[in-house]
């Protein structure tokens, strides 16, 4: 082709801008090294990095997909049910929403893609208070959206004013974690209401990804603020992680633009079997948070007694900051324990976030413990 040298003028890898530019989300789990076996191999591990649950799911919930595998030959072969009207029924009552206020997604990281790809603009701002859960940033990066990173003076206290002082007439969305990963700070239903109503301009998303181990909603605030979608998942008290199901909650108005892109067949069939069938057996998943919450007494007077500062949290993991953290996360290893290491934010020096588990998982994290910190 005649024109061949102004194809190869620049050497183009065929991204767009925005996603030339990203820095990419560089998840670090430690599923691989157990799975693969090269963890210490004569303890069982401690996955205690992610805060999955530490369970797997109830019987009742595997049940149901045994069942369903076996009972309809057209299971796997048909696309799922479109939009998962079954689970949503089931996740109105759940919530005390209505059906059609309730987008399900796969996984709430799914939901969150999703808000960003409709609600932002190249170059539009959005405020997130940090630390927090940084896989949301790359969302926002790849619609070419800027971030605005709100480090409030003590990432430990609850803190809205630092947030509003950075929400300006170019502010377009605002993201709230509640509880917040990985403080585990939780903003009060008041402090919500009052950045929904001082930023009315902005979309306001809170990620109630712990909402269960927190057992605090702002959901009502729906009703009286337009701006307002809250975010939850399947993943972390309900012992889904594995089948990616997560949600989102907002107005009619806001569902019918967000409706507009939601692919309807992203959520699996089997994913849609397990959380409805997880919702039909809450009892279990009750049971767990409990057991949790118990669980964080003992960490926190344990971690506190070792003369360790150890920060009270709303959901399913604390912090804990160490003087010698790089030695102590190898010795952890040794121990077949996996923690995250969050170090790598500025205003959490020191500090690895573990996972809470049910008792007897946390007696045996303790007595481990216990034995590297005496070599530490
Ligand atoms: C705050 C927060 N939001 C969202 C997610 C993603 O959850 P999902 O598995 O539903 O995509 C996580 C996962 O760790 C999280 O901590």
């Amino acid at each position: 082709m005649k024109g061949t040298a102004c194809y190869s003028k620049t050497e183009r890898n065929f991204a767009s801008d925005f996603i030339e530019n990203l820095e990419p989300y560089s998840p670090i789990s430690s599923r691989d090294k157990i799975v693969s076996g090269l963890a210490n191999c004569d303890l069982p591990p401690l996955k205690l990095d992610w805060n999955e649950s530490t369970l797997p799911p109830s019987v009742a919930v595997k049940n149901a997909i045994i069942n369903a595998l076996a009972c309809n030959d057209n299971l796997l072969n048909w696309y799922p049910e479109l939009s998962s009207k079954e689970l949503r029924r089931k996740l109105a009552a759940y919530s005390g929403r209505a059906m059609e206020e309730i987008l399900v997604t796969n996984g709430s990281d799914d939901a969150l893609d999703l808000i960003c790809k409709v609600f932002l603009d190249p170059k539009d701002e959005v405020v997130v208070p940090y630390p927090t859960y940084t896989h949301f940033l790359t969302y926002i990066h790849t619609r070419g959206a800027v971030v605005k990173k709100v480090e409030t003076p003590d990432p430990f206290k609850p803190d809205i004013a630092s947030v509003l002082e950075n929400v300006t007439p170019a502010t377009k969305m605002i993201y709230i974690v509640n509880p917040n990963n990985p403080t585990g700070v939780l903003l009060s239903k008041q402090q919500i209401a009052t950045l929904c109503s001082i930023a009315s301009h902005c979309v306001v998303i809170v990620d109630e990804a712990y909402y269960e181990f927190a057992g605090e909603t702002v959901l009502d605030l729906i009703d009286t603020y337009p701006n307002l979608i809250v975010t939850r998942t399947f993943s972390k008290a309900w012992a889904l992680a594995g089948l990616r199901v997560g949600y989102l909650l907002t107005n009619l108005s806001l569902i019918a633009q967000l409706s507009k892109v939601l692919n309807p067949k992203s959520v699996s069939v089997l994913a849609q079997i397990a959380a409805t069938a997880a919702l039909d057996d809450k009892q279990y998943m009750e049971k767990y948070v409990t057991d949790v919450r118990n669980s964080k007494i003992a960490m926190l007077d344990f971690f506190r007694k070792r003369g360790l500062t150890a920060f009270d949290s709303k959901a399913n993991y604390i912090m804990v900051q160490h003087p010698r953290l790089p030695k102590l996360l190898e010795e952890m290893e040794k121990e077949n324990i996996f923690v995250r290491d969050r170090s790598s934010f500025k205003m959490l020096p020191g500090f690895f976030r573990v996972t809470l588990g049910d008792h007897l998982q946390t007696e045996d994290f303790l007595a481990r413990m216990d034995k590297v910190l005496d070599r530490v």
